[in-house]
């Protein structure tokens, strides 16, 4: 028992001593004290670190004016282009005009040429049907009076309305007769027998103070059924 004692008392003082001389290693290491490290104050350093960060932060940040002018630039940057894709999108819903610009578009023949009355009406006799370019191109009749003395107020449009072919006039016949599938139009276009579902377009054809023809797009009631126009 007294040399367990004694070997035990002995430990304890070891360990002192090596702590002792530990305790003196580190202060002879890092010059102070362990007193004096806790002594620094640890919540001071950490202020004076988050201030100083503060600081810099601050200093990248653009002050109010430029701010102002960076937003101005984005939103201008941002609004073109937007403005741009919003009239292209509002443009989509905006539907087709007749063309020529509000009144009407000029008749034209087979050379590409205004179609004037006085000559037209020299080389076309009373009753013709000729074909010029109507209004967005399509093949559209000219129709002289019966009496000759001038053409129609109306143009027949010869695209077919079953499957779109171009529907020769038929003199003999006094019919618009289509070639593909049998469909006929009385001498104003009216469709008299199918598979054609609807009549001939029609156009208004006015002679402007030039003596040029011009054809505009026909809104009114279809004199020839009197229901609304299927074309407009
Ligand atoms: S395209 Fe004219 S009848 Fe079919």
């Amino acid at each position: 028992m007294a040399a367990f004692t004694l070997s035990a008392s002995s430990t304890v003082v070891a360990k002192t001593s090596f702590k002792a001389q530990n305790s003196k290693i580190s202060q002879a290491k890092f010059g102070c004290s362990i007193k004096g490290l806790a002594g620094a104050k640890p919540l001071a350093l950490k202020k004076a670190a988050v201030t100083s960060m503060s600081a810099a932060a601050s200093e990248d940040v653009p002050d109010m004016g430029k701010r102002t002018v960076m937003n101005l630039l984005l939103v201008g940057a941002l609004g073109l282009p937007g403005t741009s894709l919003l009239g292209s999108y509002a443009y989509f819903f905006v539907p087709p005009s007749a063309g020529g610009g509000g009144g009407g578009s000029p008749a034209k023949d087979a050379n590409g040429n205004e179609v004037k009355i006085a000559p037209w009406l020299e080389t076309h006799q009373a009753g013709d049907r000729s074909l010029t370019q109507g209004l967005k191109g399509d093949a559209t009749y000219l129709v002289v009076k019966d009496d000759g003395s001038s053409i129609e107020n109306y143009g027949v449009n010869a695209v077919c309305t079953h499957l779109g072919c171009v529907v020769p006039w038929n003199a003999a016949e006094n019919k618009f007769m289509c070639p593909c599938h049998g469909s006929q139009y009385n001498f104003q276009g009216k469709v008299v027998r199918g598979p054609a579902p609807l009549s001939l377009a029609l156009a208004h054809a006015d002679i402007s103070e030039t003596d040029v023809v011009v054809f505009s797009t026909w809104t009114e009631t279809d004199f020839r059924t009197g229901l609304d126009p299927w074309w407009s």
